[in-house]
């Protein structure tokens, strides 16, 4: 049985970057399935330009569409306190960070600046984010239990950073190396597996578990139209294996398939 099942065992989930691509597949997979969590809570730096995820949530009224451009920090605190109205003492079970950028430069064209605008969007945002939502994660893994100390998952408390392959150190090399010489998008998904794998240490006290996904190459705007995986396959997948985490993923970095890659 698919592992997606047990996000009916789920009080709430956040999209980030639910516009469009992964993130608007994410809220459609958990809406319009059988296993729907209580509340799917999609955000969006422009809600009222995002037209399929507006419908979406005309379809589905545990879908609740909240504003949140993940560079600013105001943004992020704003969209905590629409949250925490929200959810109140459930807490959040599931934060997914999936927004992001691909700035192309190879090493001719590589710049500062698109080091950093890559960088920031990829992993300086999960973490500030991820931070700014713990009181609200802590909230939900206290209540996975009586004590507290139920095992770790999405019932509870959960950081989901969808990183990708390419951030791979030990697989930027030979065949691997050759393709995708992008040095901002590359290291942006080095330093957010980095960031999981640090907030996974930081966050196992309060059983909260941490992981980063690679969702394959998928047909998206950034993976363009010669992808071999359609977004919905990509999602199904996904959410297969986000249901079925335990202690034994937390800190890990798996592909969509549910394996371990290496770091
Ligand atoms: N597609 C692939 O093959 C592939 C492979 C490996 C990893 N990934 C990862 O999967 C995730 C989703 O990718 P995708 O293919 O769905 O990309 P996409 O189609 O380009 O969508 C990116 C999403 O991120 C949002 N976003 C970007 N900057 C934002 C900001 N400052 N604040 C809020 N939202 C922001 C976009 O919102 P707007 O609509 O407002 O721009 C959009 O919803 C990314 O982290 C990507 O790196 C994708």
């Amino acid at each position: 049985m698919s592992g997606a099942v047990r996000f009916q065992t789920c009080g709430s989930v956040l999209v980030t970057g639910a516009s469009r691509g992964l993130g608007l597949q994410l809220v459609d997979s958990l809406a319009s399935g059988a296993f729907s969590p209580g509340r799917i809570i999609a955000t969006t730096r422009n809600p009222a330009g995002a037209q399929k995820l507006q419908e979406l949530a005309e379809k589905h009224p545990n879908i609740h569409i909240f504003t949140l451009d993940v560079l600013s920090q105001q943004s992020i605190e704003k969209c905590v306190e629409e949250v925490e109205q929200l959810v109140q003492q459930e807490g959040l079970n599931c934060l997914i960070n999936n927004a992001g950028i691909n700035v192309v430069a190879d090493f001719q064209s590589v710049t500062a600046d698109k080091m950093i605008e890559n960088f920031h969007t990829n992993a300086v945002a999960p973490l500030m984010i991820t931070k700014a939502f713990v009181p609200l994660l802590k909230l939900a893994a206290s209540r996975g239990g009586a004590s507290g100390s139920a095992p770790m998952g999405i019932q509870r408390a959960a950081v989901i950073n969808i990183t990708s392959l390419l951030g791979s150190v030990e697989l930027n090399w030979g065949e691997g190396a050759n393709n995708f010489k992008w040095y901002p998008y590359r290291t942006s998904k080095s330093a957010l597996n980095m960031v999981s794998r640090s907030m996974a240490v930081d966050l196992q006290p309060d059983g909260i578990l941490c992981m980063v996904i690679h969702p394959g190459w998928v047909r998206t705007d950034m993976g363009g139209s010669q992808a071999p995986l359609s977004a919905e396959e990509s999602i199904s997948a996904i959410l297969s294996v986000i249901g079925g985490l335990t202690e034994k993923d937390h800190g890990s970095f798996l592909n969509f398939t549910g394996e371990q890659l290496p770091w």
